[in-house]
């Protein structure tokens, strides 16, 4: 299996007693000084934001990435050189946090979540027809280096399972044929748009300088939370229900929900609608409003 992206080669290695991975030697060569006084600067102002400077490692894992494409020996080294800290102990983060791609990664990472909840709802039958469709497996990339297709866990969209991410922004509701129109559309280079979230889709190394702190000034493009997100605070806002400690007199006491004189409880099934969900008023079913609140 072979793969490259952003200019570099890898390959994975398989002999009878272990598979071990080949980073192309790109990966420790020196950074060519414009780009290594860019990286610096940039640093430099990541740096400034904490008050200790180890706790900026994060953020300038992902401005690694943002250069490289993945999490370089030489961008571990600079890391490392510039927080005081050993290459080991930046290697050690670099390596728990999935977010962080120790290999070349594609332009865009394609997650699809196999979580529970997605799974069931047809995430597992989406990974398998995307690894089947561009031939690759979990985290590996297509031979044009466009797309690392992952298997991710639980990304709090589960109101709209199954869900894929691409780059991290969400795409809900997703079947085996839209996740295979949408890993088409990018490699043939088209722009992207999420169901929530930004207009576009940017690149892997354009979403890592913004997980850098580096603002792209998109943050506030389209649809925050969508419908199914916000049914629940819909009804309780029509019941008139508050969270503990959101009372007038901010007693901090429990607020009993209100039941609807039909209701014999708040769980009666009586009144509940086709997914489970409880109807607002009596003979209307739930579903969602329609109203979409800016994130
Ligand atoms: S289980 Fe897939 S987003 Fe929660």
């Amino acid at each position: 299996m072979s793969g490259h992206g952003s200019g570099e080669t890898w390959s994975l290695h398989m002999t009878q007693e272990a598979a071990y991975l080949h980073v192309d030697a790109e990966s420790k060569a020196p950074y060519a000084a414009d780009v290594l006084e860019r990286l610096r600067a940039d640093a430099e102002v990541v740096i400034a934001r904490y008050p200790g400077k180890r706790s900026a490692l994060l953020p300038l894992l992902h401005l690694v990435q943002s250069v490289d494409g993945y999490v370089t020996g030489r961008g571990l080294k600079l890391c490392a050189e510039l927080l005081d800290l050993t290459a080991a102990e930046v290697s050690a983060v670099a390596t728990y946090y999935t977010q962080y791609k120790r290999h070349p990664n594609g332009d865009y990472t394609v997650g699809v979540c196999t979580n529970t909840l997605c799974a069931i709802m047809g995430g597992d039958l989406i990974f398998d027809r995307l690894s089947e469709h561009l031939g690759v497996g979990n985290d590996e990339t297509t031979p044009d280096g466009k797309i690392t297709l992952e298997r991710i866990e639980c990304n709090a969209g589960c109101d709209y399972a199954p869900v894929v991410m691409t780059n991290w922004e969400f795409f809900d509701n997703q079947t085996p044929e839209s996740a295979t129109r949408l890993v088409d559309d990018l490699r043939a280079g088209k722009d992207v748009a999420p169901t929530r979230g930004a207009h576009r889709v940017c690149t892997f190394k354009e979403i890592s300088r913004v997980l850098a702190g580096f603002n792209d000034g998109r943050a506030d493009e389209g649809v925050g939370a969508g419908p199914a997100s916000l049914l629940g605070l819909q009804i309780a806002k029509e019941q008139g229900w508050r969270a503990p400690g959101d009372d007038a007199g901010g007693s901090g006491a429990p607020v009993q929900p209100q039941v609807h004189p039909e209701q014999t409880s708040i769980d009666s099934p009586s009144k509940a609608g086709p997914t489970g969900m409880r109807s607002t008023q009596p003979g209307t079913p739930p579903g969602p409003t329609g109203k979409e609140e800016p994130k």
